[in-house]
């Protein structure tokens, strides 16, 4: 089969973004090491940036978003993959302007592709996706930095999100005690069900932001949204607690001072999923294979098909996704 079905954007001359299902043939993909029969792929903010025409994401259309994807190797001129290899690859330029996993088959290079790991399968692998790896992500830098179950709660930030859900799952699976940051009043209950032991409102979490400090209640943070949320979890941490930082879907600024660095001692980490080296990749997803394997992730899954994603790609950029949008390529 050469012919496959992929979503496609285009940009038209007064700057809309028109989507639709194309089918495409294989020789019109990039040359790269492997060409992947992608079974399964997911459904992150980036990808509803990408799809509207953001610049920074993606400048090349007509394009196949999708920053995530697992499937098989079909062909290979790599000597560490053969065909029938089962891969994930996230990341590097995949699905920014190199046609992504919204499409049945992508040929990259085989310096973006990690062997799944024995202990996911390629759906799962796609209900973490970008963002339950990057939460991960997240997770390993501040133990790195020092957090630990009993520095105090840890506070996660658009927590019904992607990123947000699994940071809360995973911490709570680790033994922290969760506290969620949300905009969404409906969703207390599914936040309790992956952990969060309290809920805090974005009103909440925004209190406080003309203060130099505030009360020292958080022993680590994920931040997932930027903006004055992000520096008032800065301002609350405990004294040494570290909070990171891998988004801006309320905005890309941080409106702060130096205090809580030079009087509370505490660390803002950078997290970026997209270029940091394969090694470090593949030990992320050794982790989410073996001692931090989540139970239950389907109940975070919402199923997606080509046909059904344009509509989930809206709610994403409108903060309304609950949890992990899983694309089934043969859906
Ligand atoms: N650094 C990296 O490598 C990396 C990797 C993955 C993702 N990211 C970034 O992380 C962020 C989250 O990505 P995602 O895929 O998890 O997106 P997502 O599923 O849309 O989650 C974002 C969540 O943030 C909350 N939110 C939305 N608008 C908000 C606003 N104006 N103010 C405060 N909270 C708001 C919502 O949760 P509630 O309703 O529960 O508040 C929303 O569900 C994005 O900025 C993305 O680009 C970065």
């Amino acid at each position: 089969m050469t012919a496959f079905r992929a979503f496609r954007v285009e940009k038209t001359e007064d700057r809309q973004f028109p989507r639709s299902i194309v089918e495409r043939d294989v020789a019109e993909l990039p040359d790269g090491d492997l060409l992947v029969d992608v079974e399964f792929s997911s459904l992150n903010y980036k990808d509803g940036l990408s799809a509207t025409g953001n610049p920074g994401v993606t400048r090349n259309f007509p394009h196949t978003p999708g920053i995530d994807a697992a499937g098989t190797v079909v062909e290979s001129s790599s000597s560490d993959f053969a065909p029938g290899d089962a891969v994930i690859a996230i990341g590097f330029d995949l699905g920014m302007n190199t046609p992504g996993g919204f499409g049945q088959r992508i040929r990259i290079p085989a310096g973006w592709a990690i062997p799944l790991p024995d202990g996911l399968d390629a759906r799962s692998s796609m209900i973490l996706g970008t963002a339950g790896f990057t939460a991960a992500l997240c997770v390993h830098k501040l133990e790195g930095a020092g957090m630990r179950p009993d520095g105090g709660p840890v506070l996660v930030t658009g927590a019904t999100g992607g990123v947000g859900s699994i940071a809360v799952k995973l911490l709570a699976h680790l033994g922290y005690e969760v506290h969620a940051v949300t905009g969404k009043a409906s969703s207390h209950d599914f936040l309790r069900s992956l952990g969060a032991r309290e809920i805090l409102s974005r009103e909440d979490a925004s209190k406080g932001v003309d203060r130099p400090l505030l009360k020292p209640r958080w022993g680590g943070a994920v931040d997932t949204v930027g903006g004055p949320i992000l520096f008032n979890a800065i301002k609350a941490l405990r004294y040494g607690a570290s909070l990171a930082a891998c988004g801006l879907v309320a905005s890309p600024e941080i409106p702060a001072t130096v205090f809580p660095f030079i009087l509370r001692h505490v660390n803002l980490l950078g997290v970026d999923s997209v270029e940091l080296p394969l090694a470090q990749k593949a030990e992320i997803w050794n982790k989410l294979a073996g001692p931090w394997k989540l139970d239950r992730l389907d109940e975070l899954a919402e199923p997606l098909t080509l046909d059904t994603l344009s509509g989930a790609i809206d709610r994403i950029l409108a903060g309304q996704m609950v949890g992990r949008g899983v694309v089934d390529l043969n859906g």
